[in-house]
């Protein structure tokens, strides 16, 4: 089968490398998946560049959530068992781990419900307990994490203020129902939140970013505000000065998704339910914004390493024209 491999660790673009491999072979628990499209996540760029919170082995194949077949031929979302990710043929999960792909959704929307969406409904009711009415301020609105969060915040009755970088990224925002748009390139985030809001700030602060994102956040996050912190897409963690939170009465609050998939199962189950029942009724779906074949797929990691995209980027099966190995 055809695989991506990462050898040794660096941009995406530069060292992953399409490859003629065997078809891996399942371990105890785990099922062999037929990728039908997988989708790409910031994190495929850190596994990569080696900074990610898992190191696989090297080689290994990127690529952390698809939608595939299984042998007996159910369409499934899953998070596959690296090394053998989705950037491939054929994927490996743990068969207690599968998830029904939602009808409601094609290959590609499937594929992103998952991650990005898990991610969001966890961090908005599970920890920060946003409430009807409250203002939710999401950064990097337009990406794949973020644009999940505002039509989360949506549907939860939230007003729901985005952040982005450039005039084509707030276009999406607006598309995607943010209630206002603020362009970090251009614009003064804290003022024109603070102005949004009448000077109170916002309730909760869905930060995927880290770094300039989290400082603005903690000078225009309302009283009792909750500050999610969600990852460093900017690459820088930031160090915050708890005695302002002190003094302003807010709370830091940290967000590891993938640790619900061990601590509490169920809860991922009864969130994926919820979600299929959203897609239902086209409250929540995937910003799908390009669907690339698998030879397009180091090309499409870096284009996400570099902020270069928004929504998600698709990888679908077949060779097509996309970036040559
Ligand atoms: N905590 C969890 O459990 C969890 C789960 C899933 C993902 N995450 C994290 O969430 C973050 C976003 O992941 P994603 O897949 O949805 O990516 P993404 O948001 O689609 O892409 C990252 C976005 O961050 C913004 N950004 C700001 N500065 C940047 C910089 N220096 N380089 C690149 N991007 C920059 C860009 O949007 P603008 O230009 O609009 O600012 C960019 O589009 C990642 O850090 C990921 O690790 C965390």
């Amino acid at each position: 089968m055809h695989a991506w491999h990462v050898p040794r660790n660096g941009e995406p673009g530069e060292v992953m490398r399409l490859e003629e491999v065997e078809t891996p072979v399942p371990g105890d628990g785990q099922v062999l998946i037929r990728v039908r499209a997988a989708n790409v996540n910031f994190p495929d760029a850190l596994l990569c560049r080696g900074q990610y919170q898992i190191t696989p082995p090297l080689p290994f194949t990127p690529g952390v959530e698809v939608c595939g077949e299984t042998a007996d031929g159910r369409r499934v979302i899953a998070n596959p068992v690296l090394p053998y990710g989705g950037f491939a043929e054929y994927a490996v999960a743990d068969a207690a781990a599968l998830l029904p792909a939602p009808d409601a959704l094609d290959d590609a929307e499937a594929a992103a419900l998952h991650i990005g969406y898990q991610t969001g409904w966890f961090g908005l009711h599970r920890r920060a307990r946003l409430q009807a009415g409250e203002t939710l301020l999401v950064h990097a609105a337009a990406g794949g994490v973020g644009s999940a969060a505002v039509q989360l915040g949506k549907a939860a009755g939230a007003r729901v203020i985005g952040v982005v970088g450039g005039a084509e990224k707030a276009a999406v925002a607006r598309e995607l129902g943010c209630d206002a748009v603020v362009d970090r390139r251009a614009d003064d985030v804290v003022a024109a939140v603070k102005d949004a809001t009448g000077g109170r700030g916002a309730d909760v602060v869905y930060d995927p970013v880290g770094g300039a994102a989290y400082t603005q956040s903690a000078k225009c996050v309302a009283f009792e505000g909750r500050l999610l912190v969600v990852g460093f897409a900017s690459g820088t963690i930031p160090a915050p000065a708890l005695n302002h939170a002190l003094v302003k009465n807010y709370s830091i609050v940290g967000l590891h998704w993938g640790l619900y998939a061990t601590k509490d199962p169920r809860a991922v189950l009864d969130c994926h339910e919820q979600l299929t029942a959203l897609a239902a009724t086209g409250a929540v779906k995937p910003l799908v914004s390009e669907r690339v074949p698998l030879a397009g797929a180091a090309a499409a990691v870096q284009r996400v390493a570099d902020g270069a995209t928004t929504g998600r980027v698709v990888v679908l099966p077949g060779l097509g024209d996309g970036a040559a190995a």
